[in-house]
């Protein structure tokens, strides 16, 4: 949440840094700011609303100072308003700050500083943080070169919470200082120049050369030098990570919306996440991992833990690993697992799904697991973030950048990801003959995949026009048994997450038991059918459904007689244990054109940010 950007080099800062924002502003769009060092000291501009409010100030090219810090929020403490914006200064004037996080114990600090002479101008937590600094800095005696540092470092450890900080101050016109806990922040490496950014793909136009801070790492920023210091302010060498994105694949190209162009990437990211991982004629590979027979055979129980669509993705893998490996799986929702003092110990394995590897509750779980001793693997997409520098493995989705709030890419990358795991699994366990042969079966259906994914594309057109018929509605009702149940929780997150209709999901056996009463004439029902064993039933469950006026869109790869829906949208057969990706694709469509229907703003969503960073 929130996004960050900062320069320092020889250029112009401000083009750099709206340039930045505008990259970043999928993780929070309600308000935006800049603060640069310019001949006259340091100047601050912001405004309520999107990035464009910003640009479109005339004050804006005013800006010549070449080193500089912005921000764009999603709010926290105090509503999205030019007060509460980012950057903050202190009373004097001397530091500007730039904060993604949040900080725990604000109210206790806030009275220390009012008790010290201290004023506050807005609601946030961030405003404690410029004075904080202030306030250790008038402290030190000595005007050293590392005064300026001290007092960051001073004021840090005063704060509780998580936190990403960019910080300027008009008595060091040449540095800039960063510091992050729990919260994303990376350096890119120019040439002469240095670029500061809570995600990799805002600063990929201008280099590929990254440092990656682990918690509590200071860094003095110049124009040519990056200073790293520990929490003791002792120096520490950092090495540079080359990230192999390509710039392209963070920009939108021909298509309308990212959330389109990543819907339409899907068969090259499942394509690029397999990789050599799999092969025909041999054993499923993961050079990360190195589980042994002994190991898993010992196991008390899995767990995938994750929020929203990756949790999506832990259900589809727990069918798998259940039903390939015989290990007992649990799904747990990452805020919930942590306060629920799950049943873990060292015969657990709990895997941690996120796209961006930066969620909190995710990361503060795994932090959990690994104190009650669990092993932990990490699977996520972003290479170097907080959560694989945590777990004890990871492995990588290869998905390229996935910039639409929404996640389309990232799900079916992971699924298929959690496949190749349990294959890998269920091979090192050696199990059966039988097993064998339908987990051979099953890799062959992971190479053919791309391709179905490419077919089932081809629904668009008719999902299109089914879009137009409901996009006016208030509820709509997403059902299915076993995998199908999965995939219907997360088609009812994607539509309602940028549609804003109203819509639930149910197992279809379940709707007499209360939901059935909600179903009324012309109420639309949308139901997933891809396991040949359950099909009979949950047609039976539409059709009473239909007898009560419901219409219907029906996502299939059975034999069904089709007369009886509305709309029957056909896709390519495939192995039950891998259908989520190929059923989800018309269903990421059907969202996706809703929302153009009513003319929303596909890829920011209202109240929503791409990376949940806080609690
Ligand atoms: O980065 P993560 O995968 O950890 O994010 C988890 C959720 O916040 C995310 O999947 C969210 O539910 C998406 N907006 C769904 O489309």
């Amino acid at each position: 949440m929130c996004g960050i950007v900062g320069y320092i080099g020889n250029k112009k800062a401000s083009p750099i840094l709206i340039n930045g924002l505008l990259k970043l502003e999928y993780r929070g769009y309600d308000s935006a700011g800049i603060s640069t060092i310019e001949k006259t000291g340091l100047s601050t501009m912001k405004d309520k609303g999107r990035v464009k409010n910003l640009y479109n100030l005339p004050e804006i090219d005013n800006l010549e100072g070449t080193i500089g810090i912005a921000h764009t929020r999603w709010a926290t403490h105090g509503k999205p308003s030019k007060e509460n914006a980012h950057p903050h200064m202190d009373n004097t004037k001397t530091f500007s700050v730039v904060h993604n996080g949040i900080v725990e114990n604000f109210n206790e600090l806030k009275k220390l500083l009012c008790d010290n002479g201290y004023t506050f101008y807005s609601q946030t937590d961030t405003e404690i943080i410029p004075n904080l600094i202030d306030y250790y800095y008038k402290k030190e005696t000595d005007n050293d070169d590392l005064k300026f540092l001290r007092a960051v470092k001073n004021a840090c450890n005063s704060l509780k919470g998580s936190f990403a900080l960019e910080i300027i101050c008009k008595d060091y016109p040449d540095n800039m200082i960063v510091v992050r806990k729990d919260s994303p922040l990376v350096i890119g490496k120019g040439n002469g120049e240095n670029y500061i950014s809570s995600d990799i793909p805002a600063m990929l136009s201008y280099t590929k050369e990254f440092y990656l801070l682990n918690d509590l790492e200071y860094v003095v920023l110049s124009k040519d030098d990056a200073k790293f210091y520990n929490n003791n302010l002792e120096p520490i060498n950092k090495e540079i990570k080359l990230i192999d994105w390509n710039a392209s694949s963070a920009e939108k190209g021909e298509f309308e919306d990212y959330m389109l162009k990543e819907i339409y990437e899907q068969p090259k990211a499942i394509r690029e996440t397999i990789g050599s991982r799999i092969n025909k004629n041999s054993k499923c590979e993961f050079e990360e991992l190195n589980f042994t027979k002994d190991y898993l055979q010992g196991l008390n129980k899995i767990y995938f833990v994750a929020c929203g669509t990756a949790m999506h993705v832990g259900l589809a893998g727990k069918d798998m690993i259940e039903k390939l490996c015989k290990i007992p799986t649990e799904v747990d929702i990452a805020s919930e697992f942590r306060y629920r003092d799950p049943l873990i110990d060292e015969k657990t394995l709990c895997i941690f799904i996120s796209q961006s590897g930066e969620t909190a509750d995710t990361l503060a779980a795994l932090k959990l697991s690994k104190e009650c001793g669990a092993k932990t693997l990490a699977i996520t997409n972003v290479i170097g973030s907080s959560i694989t520098r945590e777990a004890d493995y990871s492995i990588y989705t290869h998905a390229g950048p996935e910039i639409a709030v929404a996640s389309t890419k990232a799900y079916t990358s992971q699924v298929v990801l959690v496949a190749m795991l349990a294959i890998y699994f269920a091979e090192t366990l050696e199990l059966s003959a039988e097993k064998t042969t339908l987990l051979n079966s099953l890799k062959e259906e992971l190479l053919v995949l791309p391709k179905k994914v490419q077919k089932t594309l081809e629904t668009s057109t008719e999902i299109k026009n089914f879009a137009k018929r409901i996009y006016k509605e208030k509820d709509i009702f997403f059902l299915g048994r076993g995998i199908d149940e999965t995939v219907a929780k997360e088609a009812s997150l994607k539509l309602k997450e940028i549609s804003y209709i109203h819509s639930d999901s149910y197992p279809a056996g379940e709707l007499k038991h209360g939901p059935i009463a909600l179903i009324e004439n012309d109420v639309t029902v949308i139901s997933i059918m891809t396991d040949h064993k359950l099909v009979k039933k949950t047609v039976s469950n539409i059709q009473e459904v239909i007898s009560r006026g419901a219409k219907t869109l029906i996502v299939t790869n059975q034999q069904i007689d089709t007369d009886m829906f509305d709309m029957v949208i056909r896709i390519p057969e495939t192995s039950t244990f891998i259908s989520p990706i190929l059923s989800i694709i018309p269903l990421q469509l059907l969202a996706y054109f809703t929302s153009k229907e009513k003319g929303l703003d596909v890829d920011k969503p209202r109240n929503l940010a791409k990376s949940v960073t806080v609690e």
